[in-house]
């Protein structure tokens, strides 16, 4: 019998997992059907109680329901619990495990598709919201430099450096601090983990963060080249990334999660890439 999973939240018709998994299931020979799932605010609980009692195996979790989901969970993963938030989820008999494979998927693009490793590199993050919090464990496992999270809101910052401190395994130097902060810094990777470029705004950073030889990454996909990259990329930056690769490599995550085999992701990469000018 195929395998039945989905992916829920509202709206739903932008999303990209359909296409993502049922490229995956062809690269890996399994027998899946994967579909939208569109709840009503307040409805998430419903929805995903009827999927589980038709059979559904697993869910991927989009917005706004991302704290709904973590509500919900049985089981939180520890990336669930440091994320505050789920993205997918498994059924087992009663059981609702629930993971965030948001930075670790962020993590393999860099490692693996950008070629750019982290360790013993100076790497600044933007923004202190959930694209960040999630990140904050993966980043940190990779060792890098030192880790400077910069927000408008400060006090933000200073509460998620505060928090990965806590839970590193490792012991790098992580710093929570505002804008003003930058002035004079300089960094070998660059995440823009604010919600800026949905908006096509610029965070108010000075263009001499872009160390010689950096990489910017802008996390949002699909809005080519942003306010952000804009800016790295006249200030000389020629390493340039979006988010299609985290959105294809936190998909296959939750894919080996499910399925216990790890698609390949190029094919999957290369059909969501658009060109970023
Ligand atoms: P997400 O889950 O995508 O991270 P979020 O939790 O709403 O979304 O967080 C959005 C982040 O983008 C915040 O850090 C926000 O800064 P504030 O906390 O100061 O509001 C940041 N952000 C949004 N628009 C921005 C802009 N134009 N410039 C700089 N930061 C911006």
């Amino acid at each position: 019998m195929t395998d039945r999973y989905a992916v829920i939240g509202n709206p739903i018709e932008q999303s990209k997992s359909p296409l993502i998994h049922t490229a995956f299931a062809q690269v890996s020979g399994q027998d899946i059907e994967y579909t939208k799932l569109l709840a009503p605010l307040g409805g998430f609980a419903e929805v995903v109680d009827a999927f589980r009692t038709s059979g559904g195996r697993g869910m991927n979790v989009t917005a706004p329901f991302k704290l709904d989901a973590f509500a919900y969970a049985t089981d939180l993963a520890p990336s669930a619990q440091m994320a505050g938030a789920v993205n997918a989820m498994k059924f087992e008999g009663g059981k609702v495990y629930a993971e965030n494979f948001d930075g670790v998927g962020l993590v393999r693009d860099l490692l693996h598709n950008l070629a750019c490793p982290l360790k013993g590199r100076r790497v600044l993050i933007l923004g202190a919201g959930g694209a960040t919090r999630g990140a904050l464990l993966p980043l940190l496992a990779e060792e890098p430099a030192e880790l400077m999270i910069v927000n408008r809101t400060l006090a933000k910052a200073e509460t998620l450096a505060t928090l990965a401190q806590k839970h590193q395994t490792a012991s790098v130097p992580v710093q929570g601090l505002g804008y003003a902060a930058l002035q004079g810094q300089a960094f070998d990777v660059v995440l823009n983990a604010t919600s800026s470029s949905l908006t096509a705004e610029l965070p108010p950073l000075p263009a001499s963060v872009f160390a010689p030889g950096c990489l910017a990454y802008d996390l949002t996909y699909g809005k080519g080249l942003t306010p952000f990259l804009k800016l790295a990329s006249e200030s000389g930056v020629t390493r340039l990334a979006d988010g299609v690769g985290m959105l294809a490599e936190q998909a296959a995550e939750a894919f080996a999660w499910w399925r216990g085999v790890r698609p390949d992701t190029t094919s999957v990469i290369q059909l969501l890439t658009i060109p970023l000018r």
